[in-house]
């Protein structure tokens, strides 16, 4: 892509034509389903939906987790509770002893790597979020009572967000419908939201000048704090609603694949971080895990200088496994061979670097 000299490789997406995108031919696991303007929305939606049928104690959301999603959801509820899982191992488990049937408890497919296991017999409902893991394995076979997931974190899409019943959901709570009720167009916040990401987006793809780059972020991250400050749901407008159900099933996953099967023979080992990944699954990006907060910041702080922009998730954890840093690396459709092999250039030229720096 020409224009990648000047926005680089990551961070927002940008608009792009996505007719191409085969839709993947799994999509009989959403049971009843509602589209939102985003997850954290979606959370919200399912619990005062379960509230409405039981009394509940505690909803317990892991301890690393979003933080701006932790807090709108303490604003918005007060029971909320943190209990501790690695979400670096994709085979670690849920301490299930820790809740009792009146509890809710968030369970988060990290990196679209895990597979929660429910258990029988007396438990908490379990809402499972698969934001990084939309379409990924442990979404599409999902036993949870319900699902949800941010959609905006994998279709190019301004907003969007679901939340589900799966298909092998046992729950006797409905998911109900959404009431449509007509929405304030000039004032309404999401409606706002929408328009500023939707032109971040835009200027993004027809950007040639360094200085619109400002423009674009600043867009973006006005459309966000617009969602940090809206607590009430908004329905979707009906041609919003067109745009992510145009998205909602293309297989975005099958590029991620091979890029990162690309990615992974190009890389070097390296001493300081390790490669957070799982046989047979699709994970949501090139996601390496450091151990040392310095050299996590050498690092993201040199691929900035090479124009790659990854994610740091989360920043404000504080969990006690040894690699806890964790950057991801954009690999999704955005990108070809080309892009690819410069990302893993760059990151194998940083690990040169530290090497030699480390023997000196
Ligand atoms: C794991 C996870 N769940 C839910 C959300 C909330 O999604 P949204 O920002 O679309 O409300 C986020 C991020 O924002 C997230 O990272």
């Amino acid at each position: 892509m020409m224009h990648n000299t000047i926005i680089g490789f990551g961070s927002i997406f940008h608009k792009q034509a996505i007719d191409g995108i085969e839709n993947t031919s799994n999509a009989h696991f959403l049971g009843a389903h509602e589209l939102f303007y985003a997850g954290r929305y979606a959370i919200k939606y399912v619990i005062h939906g379960i509230l409405e049928h039981q009394h509940i104690n505690a909803i317990w959301i892991p301890n690393y987790y979003c933080p701006f999603v932790k807090n709108w959801l303490e604003q918005e509820f007060e029971s909320i509770t943190y209990y501790d899982i690695d979400p670096f191992d994709a085979t670690s488990k849920i301490d299930w002893s820790l809740f009792t049937a009146n509890d809710i408890v968030i369970a988060n497919n990290y990196w679209g790597l895990k597979e929660h296991q429910i258990p029988n017999g007396e438990r908490p409902i379990v809402i499972e979020d698969h934001s990084h893991g939309w379409l990924s394995k442990g979404c599409m076979d999902s036993q949870a009572d319900f699902c949800i997931a941010s959609l905006r974190k994998t279709l190019p899409i301004p907003l969007g967000g679901i939340a589900w019943k799966p298909v092998k959901s046992k729950c006797s709570i409905p998911l109900k419908p959404l009431e449509k009720n007509n929405i304030a167009i000039e004032t309404n916040p999401m409606l706002q939201s929408w328009a500023l990401i939707d032109s971040a987006m835009e200027t993004k793809a027809t950007c040639n000048k360094e200085e619109e780059k400002s423009v674009f972020l600043q867009q973006y991250s006005q459309g966000e704090v617009l969602l940090r400050n809206t607590q009430e749901i908004v329905p979707l407008l009906a041609e919003h609603e067109t745009v992510i159900r145009n998205a909602l099933f293309k297989d975005f996953n099958a590029y991620k694949k091979t890029h990162l099967a690309y990615i992974l023979q190009a890389i070097h080992p390296s001493q300081a971080f390790k490669i957070i990944n799982e046989e047979s699954k699709t994970p949501f990006g090139l996601l390496l895990a450091f151990k040392e907060r310095e050299l996590f910041k050498d690092f993201k702080q040199f691929l900035i200088t090479h124009m790659i922009y990854p994610a740091e998730l989360w920043p404000q954890n504080n969990i006690a496994q040894d690699y806890k840093f964790l950057v991801n690396i954009h690999i999704d459709f955005r990108y070809n061979t080309k892009d690819l092999e410069f990302m893993a250039d760059t990151i194998n030229r940083w690990t040169l670097q530290r090497s030699s720096l480390q023997i000196e």
